[in-house]
């Protein structure tokens, strides 16, 4: 016996979530979380973000973070469109930016390829939160022409193949899923030319009360992150631009070094 159609059509909403402090989140994005009836989300998203759901909303936790999904993306896109097949409104919930190193372009064209009504909502991916955090310009006048956000990590768990000699070149690098292969990175970097006093910070938990910064350089920053330890997603700037912090860190800002 074939299943009845269900009344109502289902939908999907990619949705970034910010870096974590739920005050980032976009008014949009917020009023679809609160509109969903089912919302799937990582690891990243913050309770304070969760909270906004409404009464009776399914809250999922698809337990996505760098190297430790607890779901394997195709068990997520089957969930996203068993749900929105039910009739139902479905939020995939993303840390950061949905389309930054987030997966959303598989969710993408899954849906796409069933038929379902999609939508993308951005976030405010980590580089940029890390920027303002720390009060570093991304790009600035004389000092960085450009922005290169990369990953340090591929599928194999290696060191992506990147053209170290462009990204050597300068301009400002923000890393994402660096810690693991962070020596690794800063050596090709270095191989390739860049100035090993080139300023460079780590910031954990960007954005949250639990937010930790640690400064140095091209040369000190890997060691320091491993010396620091701590288990929180962590973004890595590279530049010129970094020592605009660095210079006030040591004047009356309160920047505080990781434990
Ligand atoms: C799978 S990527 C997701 C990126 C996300 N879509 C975005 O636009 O920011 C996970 C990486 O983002 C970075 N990240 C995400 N949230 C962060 C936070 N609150 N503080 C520092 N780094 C963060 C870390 O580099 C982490 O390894």
């Amino acid at each position: 016996m074939s299943q009845a159609a269900p009344a109502r059509p289902g939908r999907a909403s990619l949705v970034g979530a910010g870096p974590g402090d739920p005050e980032l989140l976009t008014l949009k994005a917020a009023r679809i979380i609160g509109e969903a009836d089912v919302v799937l989300y990582d690891k990243l998203v913050s309770a304070g973000i969760l909270a906004l759901a409404k009464p009776g909303a399914r809250l999922v936790d698809v337990g996505k973070r760098c190297g430790r999904h607890s779901m394997q993306q195709a068990a997520i896109n089957r969930l996203i469109l068993t749900h929105a097949r039910a009739g139902r409104h479905v939020v995939r919930l993303k840390g950061g930016d949905p389309f930054v190193f987030g997966r959303g372009g598989e969710e993408l064209e899954t849906l796409r390829d069933a038929g379902v009504p999609v939508e993308v909502v951005p976030g405010i991916t980590t580089a940029l939160a890390v920027g303002a955090q720390l009060q570093v310009p991304l790009t600035h006048r004389g000092v960085s022409r450009s922005l290169h956000l990369l990953t340090a990590h591929n599928h194999a768990d290696a060191l992506p193949d990147h053209d170290w000699a462009a990204l050597a070149r300068g301009g400002t690098l923000a890393v994402y899923m660096g810690v693991r292969t962070l020596p690794l990175l800063a050596a090709r970097l270095l191989a390739a030319g860049m100035d090993a006093a080139t300023p460079a910070a780590a910031v954990q938990n960007a954005t949250l009360p639990t937010e930790q910064r640690l400064f140095g350089t091209l040369a000190t920053i890997a060691a320091q992150v491993t010396e620091s330890g701590g288990d929180g997603p962590t973004m890595v700037l590279i530049g010129a631009v970094v020592g605009m912090a660095q210079r006030q860190a040591l004047g009356d800002t309160p920047l505080h070094e990781a434990a």
